[in-house]
């Protein structure tokens, strides 16, 4: 019996709320497939159970369910690998030319997903530091809304396949030891676990953090996202900025309709954005 489309925009609205993840309905079809699998996990018969389920309040355990199968969470190391170089031959030397007492970058990875995102950038930076000791450490802030990958970002640990993404076999060997794991790595302690911070956070709901960011990576999160809600992140973006601030987007992002308070700034092949500097 087919399940009907009213049931399945019910799903499809509670996922656009918490989220702002919209479903249109060309895409309910792979929405009831994901929540077919959500009924096998549950250990439920049909999807009318997990409607009947649903309908009658949505706990924690259903939630988590519910916004993780709404979500993507493709990554890879060094994903949009020219951005990484615009950020230690460009990003960070404008920063310090701004600021030469700058000892240490504030950086947050907005949507870390499994951890390759803000692992990269930490060893984009390491590299620069090995070669120029006067590059500044850094700390990063890794936030996700989901804590199933914030748990992976934790983990430090990355299966070969995963590592065969976008990891040369130079970093594969500065920077991991084989883990205990068949085939697996794990990242050594050239990049420390105490530069890190991990925190589960929905970009839509309010932030509260207790420093300012030198850099915002916000990449390929708001490409899911209605208008409203992408200007509503990026306006907050901004009232996190340090003075002299940059963010970083992804390959198909831009900031088109959707601010313009914001200039792009570009190195080779990267773009990164920083506030409008009043001439
Ligand atoms: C496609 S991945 C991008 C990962 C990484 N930034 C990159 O570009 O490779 C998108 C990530 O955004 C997270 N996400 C989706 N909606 C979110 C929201 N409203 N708040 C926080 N994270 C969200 C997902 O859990 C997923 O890990």
């Amino acid at each position: 019996m087919e399940f009907s489309q009213e049931k399945i925009r019910f799903f499809a609205k509670y996922i656009e709320k918490e989220l702002g993840i919209v479903y249109s309905d060309s895409n309910y079809f792979q929405l009831e497939h994901r929540l077919s699998d959500i009924t096998s996990q549950l250990g439920l018969k049909s999807l009318e159970d997990l409607w009947m389920r649903a309908t009658s309040g949505i706990d924690t355990q259903l939630k988590e369910l519910l916004l993780d199968i709404a979500t993507n969470n493709e990554t890879s190391f060094f994903r949009d690998p020219s951005l990484f170089v615009g950020l230690v031959k460009s990003i960070v030397p404008e920063l310090l030319s701004a600021n030469p007492q700058l000892k240490e970058l504030r950086i947050w990875s907005a949507a870390c997903s499994n951890g390759q995102e803000p692992y990269s950038i930490a060893m984009a930076l390491d590299e620069a530091r090995s070669e120029n000791p006067n590059f500044p450490n850094y700390k990063i802030l890794a936030t996700d809304f989901s804590e199933r990958v914030l748990s992976r970002t934790k983990a430090r640990t990355y299966s070969q396949l995963e590592l065969q993404r976008g990891l040369s076999a130079s970093r594969l060997q500065r920077y991991f030891d084989p883990g205990s794991a068949p085939n697996t790595w794990v990242l050594n302690s050239r990049i420390p676990p105490s530069n890190f911070q991990f925190q589960q956070l929905n970009l839509l709901d309010p932030w509260n953090f207790d420093h300012n960011f030198h850099i915002v990576f916000c990449r390929n999160v708001l490409i899911y996202q209605n208008v409203d809600n992408k200007i509503r992140v990026i306006d907050k973006i901004l009232k996190v900025f340090e003075k002299d601030a940059y963010l970083a987007l992804g390959a198909a992002e831009s900031l088109l309709g959707i601010s313009d308070l914001f200039e792009q700034v570009h190195f080779e092949n990267s773009v990164f954005y920083r506030k409008k500097r009043s001439n």
